[in-house]
């Protein structure tokens, strides 16, 4: 009776120093799990809805993005962008308007679907496209947020520039002082509702924004203005991200824009180029076109599964510009287990034969190449790449030395 009683508590001890243990190992891991540790994935309405959309185009996104594979590939967030703000009651709380009559049911319908809902607001009075911001309603706005169940803010700098520059003119040092502190007061209302909010900082890279947004809470800080659906707009944005690499990491990594990828106002080939480019740069991918009306090209352009791991890959490290030879260009992203995606771009208006010595991007003779469109082997003639690429058109290569 004593010895059964005896192996009864050791029995229960075990199970309570069990028990403990497992509420400890998930602790740490929801603390060591940072908020965006990869570049954030998921698609956002603006490049294609602008102000049109509605709740109806957020469901139908969120359902293509599970019928397509997305959701599978890593797409998570579904992001609305401007216009659906409707007006404060008397108590300030803000109500979304007409288009999305009930944003927490709109929160549940996409959980529900595996994925996460993103919203969109401004620091300033009125959002860029004249709706309501959150200028004195920070902390409240923030707790809306989290009580609907978003996942993910990006807030748009807009109309808080006039703020700005009414209190202080064009003083740049005070400018940078307020824009900063503006975007740490939303952080910290977002962190004071306790929900993990990722923090997109839309703010057009004004004032070098790379160098401290991650100190103002942001897990992405927007580098360019707005992208269009065009290769010059697309490749004016992309190609000029060299030199901003050691900036990015994991929790905190520079936006070039959301993709455009078939919006219809490039060929295949540049929308490769556009994926190609923003995954050298590990940036987030938010594509932004119309999910449930996309063509086989599109969505094997979005989805290739080792073109998205150069982007996602667990080093964290944005690549650079490594060569640049007349039209020819060659960005480099170092990759984990001392591996490295190497882009190999022609900013040509015609056909060329590109041809790059990779031993001068740091490739061994003995290195293997694999094309990650093509998924095959790459064969070089002594560490020589030779390639016909078409107008504007890439190549995206895994190098394991
Ligand atoms: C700004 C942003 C865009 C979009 C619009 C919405 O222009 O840069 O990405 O959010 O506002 O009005």
């Amino acid at each position: 009776m004593n010895r059964h009683k005896k192996s009864m508590r050791s029995r229960l001890c075990a199970v309570v120093i069990l028990a403990l243990l497992v509420g400890l190992g998930s602790a740490a891991t929801a603390q060591s799990a940072p908020i965006a540790a990869s570049p954030p994935m998921g698609w956002n309405s603006w490049n294609h809805f602008a102000t049109r959309v509605t709740d109806t185009d957020i469901r139908r996104a969120a359902d293509a993005m599970v019928s397509s594979g997305m959701r599978d590939a890593g797409y998570l967030y579904v992001n609305i962008d401007d216009s659906w703000e409707g007006k404060r009651d008397a108590k300030g709380v803000i109500h979304s308007n007409e288009k999305f009559p009930d944003m927490k049911a709109l929160a549940d319908y996409v959980h529900s679907q595996g994925l996460r809902l993103g919203i969109y607001s401004s620091p300033g009075p009125t959002t860029c496209a004249g709706f309501e911001g959150s200028y004195g309603h920070e902390e409240q706005d923030a707790q809306t947020y989290a009580d609907w169940g978003v996942d993910y803010l990006k807030y748009d700098l807009c109309s808080y520039r006039s703020i700005m520059e009414k209190q202080v003119g064009h003083d740049v040092i005070k400018l940078i002082e307020m824009e900063k502190a503006a975007y740490l007061k939303m952080h910290r209302a977002l962190l004071k509702t306790g929900r993990p909010i990722v923090f997109s900082m839309c703010q057009y890279g004004r004032f070098d924004t790379w160098m401290w947004g991650a100190d103002v809470g942001g897990n992405l800080w927007r580098t360019t203005s707005d992208i269009k659906d065009n290769y010059a707009s697309m490749s004016n944005i992309g190609f000029h991200q060299d030199g901003l690499a050691p900036f990015a990491g994991i929790g905190h990594w520079n936006d070039p824009d959301m993709l455009e990828i078939g919006n219809g106002g490039m060929s295949d080939d540049e929308y490769r180029t556009h994926m190609n480019l923003w995954v050298i740069l590990a940036a987030p991918l938010l594509a932004g076109n119309d999910l449930s009306a996309m063509s086989p090209q599109t969505q094997l352009i979005l989805t290739n599964a080792a073109v998205i791991a150069v982007d996602q890959d667990a080093l964290g490290k944005q690549g650079d510009r490594v060569l640049r030879d007349g039209y020819t260009e060659v960005w480099a992203k170092p990759l984990i287990h001392n591996a490295q995606a190497i882009a190999i771009f022609n900013r040509a208006d015609e056909a060329r034969t590109v041809i790059v010595d990779l031993a001068r991007v740091g490739v061994s003779r003995h290195a293997t190449v694999r094309d990650l469109w093509l998924h095959k082997n790459v064969a070089t003639l002594h560490g020589v790449f030779t390639q016909v690429i078409p107008k504007h058109g890439s190549v995206l290569l895994k190098v394991i030395q």
